[in-house]
This record gives structure tokens, C-alpha cells and sequence, in this order.
């Protein structure tokens, strides 16, 4: 409870959750932010961590830890274009002093080793082939004891995924692994598992809601940043997790050598 009248007067409990209520309200597609939000509290942030992003993306999770933690995160994107934007969206959002983002690729990270006391990603891995490579960047700048918070597609039992997705248009530059696979691989790179969960379940609820969206689609969407076969992909997104063809998960790991 706020101690002042005027901080009373403004206060409105849980204000945050009730503006993403509204906005949910008025078709606005919040894209992966409950996703994001599950995988932070599985992370338990303290709010001092120096952060990378891996696969940032238009930078929504970079912000969102950034504006809720208070830490500090660096982005590292491939597509340079998404750079940008993020950029842009973060000098709109004011969040300049805590977030930054550079073109990279996560085969080679452009940081120094140990860096960072959190590395962290969220539907990146999957248009990349060499996950030894990739596993073994992130703990390379992870600091020991450092943790990674992953959020992955995973191949699941159903056959491969129908395409179109959000992620590729064609399985060329799809490369799906199946939970435990990845797990063996990130063991192998020098990691030890401290949280698994599978979010196939909460990842459809999504995707239905998505899918429905996709028939009358409200003016801000994902569809502005996906391109002219979105609807293909959200119905894809929906049928692919309902056909077990993927499964979703959250995982963070410790670096312990
Ligand atoms: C589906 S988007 C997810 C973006 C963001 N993580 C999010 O959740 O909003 C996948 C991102 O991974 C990036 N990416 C793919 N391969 C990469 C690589 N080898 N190195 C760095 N980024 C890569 C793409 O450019 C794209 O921005």
C-alpha cells in the first residue's frame, strides 16, 4: 500500500496485469509475453544480473526483463533489420540505459568469455543446425555457476511439423531436436539441468487463441511482423502442437565447468 495520498490517489493494484488484460480485451496480440513471463519466474531473477539475450529478436523479452528486474541485458540477433527495430523500441520505451542489442551470430558470440551471469533465448535454436556450437557459445560467455534459461520447440512424436510456421517457411532452416536430445546435448556442453518443464499445454491455449485471431485480425498483431502467409502459420502453430509434431519447453540450466 502506497504511503502518500497522491501515490494512493494513482495506485491501482496490479495495474500491469490489468492493462494486459485490456489489451487482450481490444485483440491486441501480446505475442510470447506469457511465455516469457513463465520462464523468468523459473529463472527467480534478483534484479543485479547482467543478461544476454540469444536470438533477440524485436527485443521483447530483453525489455520486459530489463523493465521489471531492473538488470542489465545485451541482445544478439542475426537478422539486422530486427536489430533496428528493437533499437527503435527501446528508445521509444525509454529503456536505453539498461538494454542494448548488436547484430551477431550465436555461432560466434561477439562477448568476451564469462560475461554475463544469465544467458537466455527464446525460439531461436530452432533455425540453427549446430546446437554443440551454439550450447557451447552460451557457456563459453556465461560466467561459472551462470545459468541459461532456454525456451525451445522441440520435435515431438507426431512426424515433422507442417509448414509454414513462424520460424521457417520451409524446413530448411527448420531443425527441430526432441527434449531429450537437447538435454544430452546441453550435458555434453558443460551444463547440468536445474528446472525442465514442458509447456506444450499453456503453448496451445495460446495458439488456439492465436489461430482464432488470425480470422478477423485486429490492426497490431504479429501478423505485422510475419508476413503475408501469417495465417497459414498460426493455423500451422495450432495444428502442429495439437498433432504432437512439436512440443514446447522451458528449461534453465547451470554452468558447471
Ligand atoms: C522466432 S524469432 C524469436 C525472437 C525473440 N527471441 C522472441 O522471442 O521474441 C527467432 C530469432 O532468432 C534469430 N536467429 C536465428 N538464427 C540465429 C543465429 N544463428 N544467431 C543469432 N540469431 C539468430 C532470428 O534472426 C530471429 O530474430
Amino acid at each position: 500500500m502506497a504511503d502518500n495520498p497522491v501515490e494512493t490517489h494513482y495506485t491501482r493494484d496490479d495495474l500491469g496485469q490489468r492493462i494486459l488484460a485490456a489489451l487482450k480485451a481490444a485483440g491486441k496480440d501480446l505475442g510470447q509475453l506469457p511465455a516469457t513471463v513463465r520462464l523468468a519466474e523459473l529463472v527467480g531473477f534478483a534484479g543485479m544480473e547482467r543478461v544476454l539475450d540469444v536470438g533477440s529478436g524485436l527485443g521483447g523479452p530483453s525489455r520486459y526483463l530489463a523493465w521489471r528486474f531492473g538488470c542489465r541485458v545485451s541482445g544478439v540477433d542475426l537478422t539486422a533489420e530486427f536489430v533496428r527495430v528493437a533499437e527503435m523500441l527501446t528508445r521509444l520505451t525509454g529503456l536505453v540505459d539498461k538494454v542494448d542489442y548488436r547484430q551477431g551470430n550465436a555461432l560466434d558470440l561477439p562477448f568476451e568469455d564469462m560475461s554475463f551471469d544469465i544467458v537466455w533465448s527464446q525460439n531461436a535454436a530452432m533455425n540453427i543446425a549446430d546446437r554443440d556450437r551454439l550450447y557451447a557459445e552460451m557457456r563459453r560467455v556465461l560466467k561459472p555457476g551462470g545459468k541459461l534459461a532456454l525456451q525451445e520447440v522441440a520435435a515431438g512424436p507426431g512426424g515433422p511439423p507442417q509448414y509454414p510456421v513462424p520460424w521457417a517457411r520451409e524446413p530448411r532452416i527448420s531443425f527441430l531436436f526432441t527434449p531429450e536430445a537437447t538435454r544430452e546435448m546441453l550435458e555434453a556442453a558443460g551444463f547440468r539441468g536445474l528446472d525442465w518443464q514442458d509447456t506444450t499445454e499453456p503453448s496451445l491455449e495460446a495458439a488456439r487463441r492465436r489461430a482464432q485471431a488470425a480470422e478477423a485480425p485486429a490492426p497490431l498483431g504479429t501478423h505485422v511482423i510475419l508476413g503475408p502467409d501469417w495465417q497459414a502459420m498460426a493455423k500451422n502453430s495450432l495444428r502442429n502442437l495439437e498433432e504432437h509434431r512439436v512440443t514446447l519447453f522451458n528449461a534453465v540450466l547451470e554452468r558447471v565447468r
